[in-house]
C-alpha cells in the first residue's frame, strides 16, 4: 500500500500542541530527517511522519504523561519518576500509534528510541535519532560541524559519534545513563572497530603503507606540490590528506588513475571517487587516508590547506625516497 500520511494534518495538530521552540525544532528534525532519508534510500514520508511526531509528547503536563502511562500500561522506572521528560519518547510512540493512528513498527520504534538509541538500529531510526541532534536549530553540542559533515558519507559513524558525545556529557554532568544507550554506543564502537572505521591506533601501519605508495604513484607522475596533513588529532575523517594539482584536467586524471591503478596493485580500493568528470577537485577516499588532486585554481580557491592548518605537515621528500 502507498503511503497516504496526512502530513498538513499532523503539522496543524502539533502547532497546537507544542511549544514554539519545540515546534521550530520538530520542522528542523522534519527537514534534516527528509535529507537523509534520500541519502540513505529510506522512504522520504515515514521520515517525515517519525521526525513530525518524535517530540509530540514532549510538552504535555506530568501529570498528563503519567495518565498516558497508565492507560498504556508504560512501566514508568523510578529513575523516569524523578524526571518524567525521560519517557517523552515512548509516550510519544503510544500517542503516534493511538492518536495519530500510525500503525507502521518502523516510524513508532524510531521515536521510541529517538532519545536513547539502542544497538541494531534501522535506518530509519538511525536518521531521526541523529537528526534530532543535528538539526540546524541545534547549536550548542561539540562536534557538530563534524557531526553534519561525517553524516553526509557515513551514518553509523555519524550516530557513534552523538552516542559517544552524549555519553561523555551525561558522565560529566552525573547524570543517568539509560543502559540502553550504553549498549548502544558499545555495538556501533564494536561494528566501526571491525571495519576499521575508528580506532586509528590499530590502522597506522597501513595508513603509512598506503601513504607512501600513494605519494610515489603521485610523483612518478609529477603532481605539482605534493603536501601531506596529518589530521589524526583534529578529526575522525581521516588520518591524512594527501594534496596536490595537476596542471590541466588530462593530467589531473591522470594523477587519479596511475594512483588508484597502483593502489589497486597493492591491495587498497577507494570507498569513493568524487569529482572524476569535472577534473577540477578529484577526491579518493581510502578511509585514512584522502587524496585531493586539484586544478591550480581551485586548489587556491579551497585552500584545503589553510582551513585544515592545525594538522600537522609531514614531510613528503622523506616518505617518497623512505
Ligand atoms: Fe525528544
Ligand atoms: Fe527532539
Amino acid at each position: 500500500m502507498q503511503n497516504n500520511y496526512n502530513i498538513t494534518g499532523i503539522r496543524n495538530h502539533l502547532l497546537k500542541q507544542l511549544s514554539e521552540n519545540r515546534y521550530e525544532h520538530t520542522l528542523g528534525v522534519e527537514k534534516t530527517a527528509v535529507s537523509l532519508a534520500k541519502l540513505y534510500n529510506v522512504d522520504i514520508e515515514k521520515a517525515r511522519v517519525a521526525a513530525l511526531l518524535h517530540d509530540c509528547a514532549k510538552n504535555l503536563s506530568d501529570d498528563k504523561k503519567l495518565e498516558l502511562c497508565e492507560k498504556y500500561n508504560i512501566e514508568v522506572t523510578e529513575e523516569q519518576k524523578k524526571n518524567l521528560d525521560l519517557i517523552h519518547a515512548e509516550i510519544g510512540s503510544v500517542m503516534a500509534k493511538y492518536e495519530y493512528e500510525i500503525d507502521d513498527e518502523d516510524i513508532l520504534n524510531a521515536i521510541t528510541y529517538h532519545t536513547t538509541g539502542k544497538p541494531n538500529m534501522s535506518n530509519l531510526e538511525k536518521i531521526i535519532y541523529v537528526s534530532d541532534y543535528i538539526e540546524p536549530g541545534r547549536t550548542k553540542a561539540p562536534n557538530l560541524d563534524e557531526i553534519r559533515r561525517v553524516v553526509m558519507k557515513d551514518l553509523d559513524k555519524a550516530l557513534y559519534m552523538i552516542l559517544s558525545d552524549t555519553i561523555n556529557y551525561l558522565k560529566t554532568s552525573k547524570k543517568y545513563i539509560v543502559p540502553t544507550t550504553m549498549e548502544a554506543y558499545e555495538y556501533y564502537k564494536n561494528i566501526l572497530d571491525t571495519t576499521g572505521e575508528i580506532n586509528m591506533e590499530k590502522n597506522t601501519d597501513n595508513s603509512m603503507d598506503l601513504l607512501k605508495t600513494a605519494l610515489k604513484a603521485l610523483d612518478d607522475k609529477l603532481a605539482e606540490d605534493i603536501q601531506v596533513l596529518d589530521i589524526r588529532d583534529l578529526t575522525v575523517i581521516a588520518d591524512y590528506f594527501i594534496i596536490a594539482h595537476g596542471n590541466n584536467k588530462s593530467h589531473i586524471k591522470a594523477l587519479i588513475d596511475r594512483t588508484d591503478e597502483v593502489l589497486s596493485k597493492n591491495g587498497y580500493e577507494p570507498k569513493q571517487v568524487e569529482g572524476y568528470n569535472s577534473a577540477s577537485w578529484i577526491l579518493l577516499d581510502y578511509g585514512n587516508i584522502i587524496i585531493h588532486i586539484f586544478s591550480k585554481e581551485d586548489r587556491l580557491f579551497y585552500d584545503l590547506e589553510r582551513i585544515w592548518s592545525d594538522g600537522k605537515k609531514i614531510d613528503v621528500k622523506s616518505l617518497i625516497e623512505d
